[in-house]
C-alpha cells in the first residue's frame, strides 16, 4: 500500500531520501475519488520516474460558492486500495488548513489560454487549479507531473504556469480513459441517473461526427452547430460551450476549413444537474 502522508514535511523526507537515491519522482494530482482514468496516470508517471506520489485533495479554491463542492465524492480509503493496487508509492492527503494556513492571500492567475472556454463559464476555476497545482510542484519536488487530456483546458493552464513560473517540473499528458461506450471516465459520473448515463454517450458521438466532418473540410462553424444540435436532440440541457480550438493555445479557428492547423473540439454542456466536459482531436 502507498505511505499515507497529511503534511508537506513528511512528503518531502520521503522525496529527498528518493533523490539521494537517485530515483526520479512523479507527481499526480487529483481531488480523489479515484477510477481507471486516474490510475492510468499513475501507470504513465511509473513510465517516467521511479517513485510515484498520488495527491488527493478536493480543492476549495476551484469551486465557486454555488458548486459541488460539499457533494464531491470522497472515500480515501477507496482510494488508497486502488493506488495500493498500482503500485503508488505514496498518497499525499493533506487537509484544508496543511494547503491553507490561516492568512493565506496568494493566487497563482495564468492569462490568456485560461480565459475562454472553461474560464469563461468559471471564472474562479483556473486561478483555483493553478494555485494549488503550484503548491503540489513546489511542495513535491517532482520531476515529472502527469495530467489528464480529459481537462485540456487544465493541461495546458498548468504548461504555462509551470513555464512561466521556472517550476523545474516536465509536464506529461495522458490521453482520456474512456468507458466502452465512449463515454470519457469522470468522478461526476457517479451524479447521472441510469437514464441520464444513457444519453451522455451523444456527447463523445457528436464530438467524433464533428471531428470527422472537420477533417472532410466541411467549416467549422457548421460543425459545432450540429454538435449543438445533436447533444440537444439527445436530451442534454444548457450546452455551456462547443468549441473546436486551435489545439495548443486554444485560440479561436474557423468559421470555415481547418486546412493545415491541428485542432481540439472542446465541450462542456449539462445533463440534468450533472456538468459533463470532454474534449478530441481536430484534424
Ligand atoms: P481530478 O478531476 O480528480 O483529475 C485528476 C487528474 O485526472 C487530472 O489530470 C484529470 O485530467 C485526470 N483525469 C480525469 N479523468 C480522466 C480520464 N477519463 N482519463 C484520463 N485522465 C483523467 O483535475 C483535477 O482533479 C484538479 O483540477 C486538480 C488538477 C487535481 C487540481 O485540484
Amino acid at each position: 500500500s502507498p505511505i499515507i502522508v497529511r503534511t508537506v514535511a513528511e512528503m518531502r523526507e520521503h522525496v529527498r531520501a528518493w533523490k539521494a537515491a537517485g530515483q526520479r519522482v512523479a507527481v499526480v494530482p487529483t481531488m480523489g475519488a479515484l477510477h481507471e482514468g486516474h490510475l492510468s496516470l499513475v501507470r504513465l508517471a511509473q513510465q517516467h520516474a521511479e517513485r510515484v506520489i498520488a495527491t488527493v485533495f478536493v480543492n476549495p479554491k476551484q469551486f465557486a460558492p454555488h458548486e459541488d463542492f460539499d457533494a464531491y465524492p470522497r472515500g480515501e480509503a477507496a482510494d488508497a486500495e486502488k493506488l495500493a493496487l498500482v503500485g503508488c508509492d505514496l498518497l499525499f492527503a493533506p487537509n484544508a488548513t496543511e494547503m491553507y494556513a490561516p492568512g493565506f492571500s496568494t493566487l497563482v492567475s495564468v492569462s490568456g489560454v485560461s480565459e475562454p472556454l472553461e474560464g469563461a463559464a468559471r471564472p474562479q476555476f483556473f486561478g483555483g487549479v493553478a494555485t494549488v497545482v503550484a503548491k503540489l510542484f513546489i511542495q513535491s519536488q517532482a520531476d515529472v507531473a502527469v495530467f489528464g487530456e480529459k481537462d485540456y483546458q487544465q493541461l495546458q493552464v498548468v504548461r504555462r504556469m509551470a513555464r512561466d513560473l521556472d517550476i523545474p517540473v516536465e509536464i506529461i499528458g495522458a490521453p482520456t480513459a474512456r468507458a466502452e461506450d465512449g463515454l470519457a471516465l469522470s468522478s461526476r459520473n457517479a451524479y447521472l441517473s441510469a437514464e441520464e448515463r444513457a444519453a451522455a454517450v451523444a456527447l463523445p458521438t457528436a464530438m467524433k461526427a464533428a471531428a470527422a466532418a472537420v477533417a472532410q473540410g466541411g467549416p467549422i462553424e457548421d460543425a459545432e452547430r450540429s454538435a449543438v444540435a445533436a447533444l440537444q436532440a439527445a436530451g442534454f440541457g444548457q450546452v455551456d460551450y462547443v468549441e473546436i480550438r486551435e489545439a495548443s493555445d486554444l485560440s479561436r479557428l474557423g468559421p470555415g476549413p481547418i486546412g493545415e492547423a491541428s485542432g481540439r473540439i472542446l465541450v462542456a454542456a449539462w445533463l440534468g444537474k450533472t456538468r459533463l466536459i470532454d474534449n478530441m482531436a481536430v484534424g
